[in-house]
């Protein structure tokens, strides 16, 4: 009692982090038990772990210390009745998966706790680790079974109140409204990429910025690469400038231009790393103007 009375009241900031909702199950010689637990994190892929802080007066904590595995049952919007009762009282209380209307349970495949019914994803997990934080217990679970219902969409937790997920949002791009061929030719480059990664170069003289012309195309654009992943891009980016035959000087600094190409329906989003260059000779060059559609949008 002593140490619920001493429990901080969680300030604004605290309770702004947004979280899902998820319920965990548990079972000990006198029954199994449900808590609602918003820390909860999947923390690897392979082998899959569920990490789970679990506050050190719960029953749950002391049922899984003993049995060395819980469910993890990810509440969809549905269910905030049962979030409620689950995170609203203890055990030690009530005896919560048996009050009448709340809670269905599923029998589980490989662990003894019960999972809930009606969730987004519930997953079954051995305790492989514990590690007590602060006020609140690590629990981390390999997990041995798991399913979801993508008809099902998630319960989302923030200051204190529950939500839906609202609509998508795309992430911020600049739109560069361009011709059939030069969509298409980005979208090769893409090869099926949902965002083309390229590093270039802006070499500015004048009112003019250096282009080279693609091979087998009208295209003019200023020299770039696509550097593969885990690539230092300036590194790549002067390689490529070297086998182009091309005598430019890239500085360090470097700004991105996110923009997202479109034509009619057709969109290619493209990470444009540019970094500024100076030209050490002007021969053989080709200069295009400021003023052209896609490269205005790189300046
Ligand atoms: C929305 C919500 C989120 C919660 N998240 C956590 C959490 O992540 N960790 C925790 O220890 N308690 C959390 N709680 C509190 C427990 O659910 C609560 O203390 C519960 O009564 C413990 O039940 P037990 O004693 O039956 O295990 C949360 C409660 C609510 C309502």
């Amino acid at each position: 009692m002593k140490s619920l009375l001493a429990r901080k009241v969680p300030s604004k900031a605290e309770r702004y982090f947004s979280t899902g909702i998820s319920m965990i199950t548990s079972y000990s010689t006198k029954g199994p038990n449900v808590m609602t637990a918003e820390w909860v994190l999947q923390i690897s892929y392979n082998p899959v772990l569920i990490a789970i802080f679990i506050h050190k007066g719960s029953q749950t904590l002391k049922n899984i210390e003993k049995t060395k595995e819980f469910g993890v049952n990810v509440a969809s919007k549905e269910q905030t009745a049962q979030v409620s009762v689950a995170g609203g009282y203890s055990g030690f209380e009530i005896d919560k998966l048996n009050l009448k209307n709340i809670f269905k349970t599923l029998a589980p495949q490989k662990i003894k706790s019960p999972m809930i019914s009606d969730c987004t994803i519930n997953a079954e997990c051995k305790l492989i680790r514990k590690e007590k934080l602060g006020d609140h217990v690590m629990l981390v679970g390999k997990v041995v079974q798991i399913k979801h219902d993508d008809t099902k969409s998630p319960l989302l937790y923030h200051s204190g109140r529950y939500f839906g997920l609202g609509s998508m949002v795309e992430p911020d791009r600049q739109e560069v409204l361009t011709d059939k061929d030069t969509l298409e030719f980005f979208r090769d480059l893409a090869q099926g990429r949902f965002v083309l990664k390229c590093a270039g170069v802006l070499v500015t003289s004048k009112n003019n910025v250096l282009v080279t012309k693609w091979p087998k195309t009208k295209l003019e654009t200023i020299p770039f690469s696509i550097p593969p992943q885990g690539k230092n891009q300036r590194e790549h980016l002067k390689k490529v400038i070297r086998k182009m035959r091309l005598d430019i000087q890239i500085a360090k600094e470097s700004t991105m231009k996110r923009i997202v190409l479109k034509n009619g329906k057709d969109v290619q989003r493209i990470n444009f790393v540019i970094f500024k260059g100076k030209n050490n000779s002007t021969k053989n060059n080709t200069w295009k103007s400021k003023q052209d559609d896609v490269i205005a949008n790189l300046i």
